[in-house]
């Protein structure tokens, strides 16, 4: 059994017009859009908001998935959703990317049978430096994490457990697998896979819906 966890509990303090989750694009909310992209892919959807996006959710997923309360952040409210599901297979995917294709999710799936965790990555285009010293870093070494990431149950389990328990935190859930040690499959994901995270975002993402729902 596969289960498509999605955190949207963030209140999108950045952007400051409620929760991000609930913004729409081009006529369909974040949250929506995420769902329905696991819909036929997976066994269970189960989607984490806050206590004050319950009622919305519930009426704009429509039995669609499970919605469970989220925590104060990120980590947190991926254990709350750990903690509802006893799925074998978990993928963990922001409802911030609302742009996430069937062949991405295959993907990701594939590489967490093949490996137990995996997440997808892009090669990075733009020169980095490190703002301080202006020195350049390497970007052929470097890769962008997006999500989807998959995992089997037990091992994401026990990254989270072990982080809570040690005080570590990470901005993804890959992060915290490599960081009891485990390895993570890199697989390839998508331009589509942007986050939306500043006004910005929201305008390029409205403009790139339009291609994606008529694709
Ligand atoms: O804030 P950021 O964009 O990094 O959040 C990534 C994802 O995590 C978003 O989909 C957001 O809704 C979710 N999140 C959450 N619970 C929080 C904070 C963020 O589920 N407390």
């Amino acid at each position: 059994m596969i289960a498509a966890l999605i955190p949207a509990a963030g209140e999108g303090a950045r952007l400051g017009r409620g929760p991000k989750a609930l913004l729409e694009v081009a006529g369909k909310t974040l949250l929506e859009r995420a769902v329905a992209a696991f819909l036929g892919q997976v066994d269970e959807v189960v989607v984490a908001v806050s206590a004050s996006m319950i009622p919305t959710a519930t009426r704009l997923l429509a039995g669609r998935a499970r919605l469970i309360e989220g925590g104060a952040t990120r980590q947190q409210s991926v254990m709350n959703l750990l903690m509802a599901t006893n799925a074998e297979r978990i993928l963990i995917h922001d409802a911030a990317r609302p742009f996430l294709s069937r062949e991405v999710i295959s993907r990701v799936i594939a590489a967490v049978e093949a490996y137990g965790a995996a997440s997808v990555v892009m090669p990075v285009a733009d020169t980095l430096i490190e703002s301080e010293s202006g020195r350049a870093l390497d970007r052929s070494l470097l890769r962008a994490v997006q999500t989807p990431q998959g995992f089997r149950r037990t091992l994401i389990l026990e990254a989270h457990r072990q982080a809570l328990a040690a005080g570590v935190t990470a901005t993804d859930d890959a992060g915290l697998v490599r960081w009891l040690g485990q390895p993570v499959a890199l697989v390839t994901g998508s331009p589509w896979l942007m986050k939306i995270t500043a006004t910005d975002d929201l305008v390029m993402a409205h403009a790139l819906a339009e291609a994606w729902d008529g694709a």
